[in-house]
């Protein structure tokens, strides 16, 4: 399938550190003067990460909008994020620095096609990825992040009995993931994040072989994660070794393997990444101790990195691009969000 690309664009790159920090410091006052809250995502570029308020993944995100205090939320993140965070706090204004900070994913369903493929199964129980846009989730029964997918459908099969079908989407390798780990099969949309599904199986090989022994931390969304699933399964790796996680359980582990070097337990001194390579910067500053190695180095969300420093700072005082969610898609939208987040 075509997935539509972002186009290259310079980020905040340019700007020298003592620019870095007097922006810094005109967008906190900025923040304070709008009583908004900053929100980043982890694959934001470091000075966003540094001036947010929070940073984290998909599903820390949306409970920290669900929570925000204030009155405007700026997203540093892509636009179904923004679109979440108004869904689910309708009486804020959110705000995204960068209107074109889309996602490719995201763009692989869209509301016709998901209610065409309703059609095919009218029993089905739709689990769809927070990574969809406010018009899917208003078609969808429970949405879910690379943190609680399996969780999610494993609840469904509790609830709704163990021959439900399950209609799941977009991204066919967290899909392919989830019926690994639940031993049965879903419908599975064909859908991929074109960073993730770039990191192939060579990619693991390669780093295999330049670091032996190295931990691998990969996020289900990659191409590579079936291959890896199989390795293990072979023995190829070691079990202990792997470990799939969403980008807040990266930083977790990064945290852990921070706090074994203190206390003299060193266990992991090079982990190889499978994921975007954002992710470096908070790992990196979780555990300095750790060498962070890129399963692909060229894994860059050209999405994620619209979103500069003088464009948040134009966000805050000029409050644009303001990102708001019909009331009556909103409703229905925030069904499946609540579900998830009640869900853990
Ligand atoms: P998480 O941060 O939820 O793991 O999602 C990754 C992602 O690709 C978001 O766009
Ligand atoms: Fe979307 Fe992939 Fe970018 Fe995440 S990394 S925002 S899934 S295109």
């Amino acid at each position: 399938m075509n997935l539509p690309m972002a186009p290259i664009r310079p980020g905040a790159a340019g700007l020298s550190p003592g620019e870095i920090a007097e922006m810094t410091d005109e967008v906190r006052a900025l923040a304070a003067e709008r009583n908004a809250v900053i929100l980043a995502h982890n694959y934001q570029v470091p000075e966003i990460q540094d001036v947010a308020d929070y940073v984290g993944d998909s599903l820390g995100l949306s409970r920290k909008a669900a929570a925000a205090e204030g009155e405007t939320i700026v997203f540093c993140g892509v636009h179904f994020m923004a679109e979440t965070a108004s869904i689910l706090c309708p009486e804020k204004t959110v705000l995204i620095p960068d209107l074109d900070a889309g996602c490719s994913l995201a763009a692989s369903i869209d509301a016709e096609q998901l209610a065409d493929w309703r059609t095919t199964y009218p029993e089905g129980v739709v689990v769809m990825y927070v990574n969809t846009t406010a018009e899917v989730k208003a078609l969808t029964d429970y949405c879910c992040t690379s943190a609680n997918a399996v969780e999610v459908v494993r609840h469904i099969y509790e609830t709704h009995g163990p021959d439900t079908e399950i209609l799941f989407g977009p991204d066919m390798w967290l899909g392919a993931y989830v019926e690994k780990e639940l031993g049965r099969p879903m419908h599975v949309w064909d859908g991929e994040c074109h960073v993730h599904a770039g990191i192939r199986p060579s990619d693991i090989e390669a780093t295999r072989a330049a670091h032996p022994g190295a931990d691998f931390l990969i996020h289900p969304e990659c191409g590579c994660t079936t291959a890896v699933m199989e390795y293990v399964a072979a023995g190829d790796i070691s079990a202990e070794g792997v470990h799939m996680l969403s980008t807040g359980g990266m930083l977790k582990y990064a945290q852990h393997a921070e706090e074994e070097i203190e206390h003299g337990h060193p266990k992991h001194s090079q982990v190889v990444v499978a994921t975007e390579i954002g992710m470096l910067y908070p790992l990196q500053m979780a555990a300095p101790d750790v060498e962070f190695i890129p399963a692909n180095a060229e894994a860059s969300c050209q999405y994620m990195k619209m979103i500069t420093l003088p464009k948040l700072r134009d966000s805050l005082r000029d409050m644009k691009f303001e990102v708001r969610v019909p009331e009556e898609i909103a409703v229905r939208a925030r069904v499946p969000i609540d579900r998830m987040v009640a869900l853990g």
